[in-house]
């Protein structure tokens, strides 16, 4: 197994004692190589690669979520990034370690760098976001993240197209659709719903949150003419 890691920024300067710690240590590591899958990574990713993801992916989120002043952040210590064979699902992530199925990045056809960027983005917006004291619904975060990658550029081509899903809260790209088209008729809506769930959150979002939202769904339902998304 190898592994790089990279001091925080604030390691290299002066340490008070008194600066609250804020600091982001990342770390990449492969413990797949020797499988179809860990060796097609360290070919055509690379971790030197993986950890740069897991920095700029932390920095887009920051800066797309307005979150540039750190005590805007949630306080996420350490992320990394693992490739594994031994897991189920392409991918997950517990308090910020990432791990990716080496079997999937073995099996994908197509870019391969691409998807793993698309997929590391989906996990650290899922590290980084807010989820209303862990009263938000999965669908509503799992579409958030979702929607971060897909303004990131990473959107997969198999992801729905606009309208298409049952409910604007089922979740991944079927909500990121939903909130992609919210966020053009509102620009900021959904970095203002992100930190709208940092304190809480309504069974009642529309009701409780800006006029705007309850707008923007409606208008959703109409342009979409499904009943069934309706709240
Ligand atoms: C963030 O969390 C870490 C570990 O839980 C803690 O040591 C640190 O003081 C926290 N930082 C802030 C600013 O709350
Ligand atoms: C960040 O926010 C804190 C607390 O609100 C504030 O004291 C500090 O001045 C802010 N820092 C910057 C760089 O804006
Ligand atoms: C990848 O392909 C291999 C061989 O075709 C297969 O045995 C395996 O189940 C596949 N893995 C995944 C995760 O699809």
């Amino acid at each position: 197994m190898k592994t790089f890691t990279l001091l925080p920024l604030a390691a290299l300067v002066a340490i008070s004692a008194l600066a609250p710690s804020y600091a982001v240590i990342y770390a990449a590591s492969n413990s797949a190589i020797g499988t179809p899958g860990g060796d097609r990574f360290q070919q055509q990713v690379g971790l030197d690669y993986a950890l740069d993801v897991l920095e700029k992916g932390s920095s887009s989120f920051w800066y797309a979520f307005a979150q540039r002043n750190e005590t805007d952040r949630k306080n996420v210590t350490e992320i990394t990034v693992t490739i594994t064979q031994s897991m189920i699902g392409i991918s997950d992530n517990v308090n910020g370690d990432i791990r990716v199925n080496s079997k999937y990045i073995g099996n994908f056809s197509g870019d391969v760098k691409e998807e793993f960027t698309g997929i590391v983005y989906y996990e650290l917006a899922r590290a980084l976001q807010w989820d209303g004291q862990g009263q938000a619904p999965a669908g509503l975060l799992t579409g958030v993240a979702d929607f971060f990658r897909l303004k990131a550029g990473y959107a997969p081509k198999q992801w729905v197209r606009f309208g298409e899903g049952m409910r604007w809260d089922e979740g991944f790209d079927v909500t990121a659709r939903f909130l992609e088209y919210c966020d053009a008729e509102y620009e900021g809506v959904v970095v203002f719903l992100n930190s709208w769930m940092k304190f809480g959150y309504s069974a009642n979002v529309f009701g409780e949150c800006p006029f705007m939202l309850r707008v923007c769904l409606n208008l959703y339902v109409y342009v979409v003419c499904t009943e069934d998304i309706r709240l």
